[in-house]
């Protein structure tokens, strides 16, 4: 069987065969970690981030959205605190070169704890069968109990050095670990240093006094900076939220593993507005709601878990990750973070107007207080896709590569395929296919046995394939196949819309998150 690395790569070459990421600029050997979408690949972006507009902006009428711009005024991100403290602590090993994050790399370290602590567990339970008591076991055996030890003191040492800001501290931690560089295998590092991962330019001619300006590092500050906008010109009350989707950019330093950490990425967040004091109340029910939100795409529950964050952002008094399973290890994927008024204080602060909101149930002005939930798009297109790529090995010796998405965010829904190019069967396909088209988002294909058609239609994940032969021109019936179980029946035409509509109905993903 393969290995989750080699399925990853994999994934990443079907990525490209099949139009879904290619490398930003090619043609000049790319940019490292920046990637473009080609044709199927833009579309299942945009399935993305139509469900999630659709969940915040339809299922919340105290919830709106906004498009703010790129650039901001360079003020912005002295009071969001990002030209002080928007830094990564890096580390170089002195024999590869290569630089990491040295928080990363003692993660990492932890990590592997648990994996150890994991195996011990799964080998007992396989001793002890239908009697084991892993919570016991967890708390008695005394290899579990030292792995735990060991990690926990490595964990506490951590987070004190995250707290205190203390780089040489970290550096040590990495030193007594024995944590080694994983392309030259030694222990030869340099010193810790931070690293701001803002990009910045300048704006007007430099003969003007150009200034310079940054290219946001999170779509978070356009809301912000809009919120009395938005709630005076919408007259909103307080509980509500603005939400944005759009691009971010970070220097990025360790870009590792496909378009999960990119420099150029798209971020979908929401600020939500709350009374100070109301906070820990919605904190619980954005992060429910967003675990939810995930869950409903029935890529597995299994595949998610919360993270408690260690050490607290600048901003925050509450955060936590909501973590996928990916090949790699379960990764962050959305972040929930409890805001607190930081940011409207601070903004309040450096330009100098009165940005409170009066509250009319309470006749007194106060700073909100703000939670925040925001989602990589790059990230959950990789989630899904991850979990939809098989290599499925089929009755016969034969196999095909197929992607298990979710019928609501498939590229294309269906593909109509005469079963042979004359007879005017073409033509009878165009028709139904007129038809479907303003509906449902359809390919044609007319090339090849219809069994290497199929297979196309799998490789990018298309729920149905229809073929029309020569009896439908007799009988108005057609096959329809569905792309899992591979299954064919014969269908009348008129019926089509009403099967295509029920299994790709965003309607009834949305109803999941109301129950
Ligand atoms: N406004 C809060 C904020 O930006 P964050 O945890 O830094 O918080 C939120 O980022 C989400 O944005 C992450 O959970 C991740 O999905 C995505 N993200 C962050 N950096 C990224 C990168 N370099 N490449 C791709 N996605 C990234």
């Amino acid at each position: 069987m393969a290995s989750q690395d080699e399925v990853f790569k994999k994934l990443v070459a079907h990525c490209k065969e099949y139009g879904f990421v290619f490398p930003s600029s090619e043609i000049y050997d790319g940019l490292a970690a920046v990637y473009d979408y080609g044709q199927m690949g833009v579309e299942l972006k945009n399935n993305i981030k139509k469900y999630w507009w659709d969940s915040m902006t339809l299922l919340h009428e105290n919830v709106v959205g906004i498009d703010a711009a790129i650039f901001m005024h360079p003020t912005t991100w002295k009071a969001s605190g990002h030209v002080d403290a928007f830094n990564d602590p890096l580390i170089d090993n002195k024999d590869s070169k290569k630089r990491y994050r040295a928080d990363v790399l003692i993660e990492d370290y932890l990590a592997k704890y648990d994996e150890k602590i994991g195996k011990e567990c799964d080998k007992a339970a396989k001793r002890f069968g239908e009697n084991f008591d892993k919570e016991m076991y967890l708390k008695t055996n005394p290899r579990v109990l030292e792995y735990a030890k060991k990690r926990d003191d490595v964990h506490a040492r951590f987070v004190k050095a995250l707290e205190d800001n203390n780089l040489e501290e970290l550096r040590q931690i990495i030193v007594d670990c024995e944590i080694v560089c994983p392309i030259s295998g030694t222990k030869n590092w340099t010193e810790v240093r931070q690293f701001n991962l803002m990009f910045s330019t300048d704006m007007g001619s430099t003969a003007d006094g150009a200034t310079k300006i940054y290219l946001r590092p999170e779509t978070a500050q356009g809301i912000f900076v809009n919120y009395l906008n938005v709630q005076k010109t919408g007259r909103m009350k307080i509980p509500f939220g603005i939400c944005q989707i759009g691009k971010a950019f970070r220097n990025e330093i360790v870009a590792r593993q496909f378009i999960f950490r990119m420099r150029e990425f798209e971020q979908m967040e929401m600020q939500f507005f709350v009374r100070p004091g109301d906070e820990m109340k919605w904190f619980d029910y954005w992060k429910q709601f967003r675990l939810k939100w995930h869950k409903a795409l029935g890529l597995g529950d299994e595949k998610y878990r919360f993270h408690d964050h260690d050490k607290l952002a600048h901003y925050a008094n509450a955060a936590t990750d909501i973590e996928f399973q990916m090949p790699f290890g379960f990764k962050e994927v959305e972040g929930i973070h409890s805001r607190t008024d930081f940011d409207l204080t601070s903004h309040e602060k450096y330009c100098g107007k009165n940005i409170k909101y009066f509250d009319p149930e309470l006749n007194e002005s106060y700073t909100p207080y703000v939670i925040e939930t925001s989602i990589g798009v790059d990230r959950m297109f990789l989630s899904v896709l991850c979990s939809a790529y098989e290599e499925e090995q089929l009755e016969g010796g034969e196999s095909r590569v197929v992607l298990h998405l979710p019928a609501v965010l498939a590229p294309v829904k269906v593909c109509i395929m005469p079963l042979v190019k004359k007879d005017g069967l073409p033509e009878k396909a165009r028709e139904i296919m007129n038809d479907l088209k303003f509906d449902f988002r359809c390919a044609y294909d007319e090339k090849d046995s219809i069994g290497k058609r199929y297979r196309r239609q799998d490789a990018v994940g298309t729920p149905f394939c229809i073929t029309v032969d020569h009896d439908t021109l007799n009988d108005g019936c057609v096959t329809i196949r569905h792309r899992d179980s591979m299954e064919q029946e014969r269908v009348k035409i008129e019926e089509l819309r009403g099967i295509l509509s029920h299994a790709i109905d965003a309607k009834q993903l949305l109803k999941k998150l109301m129950d």
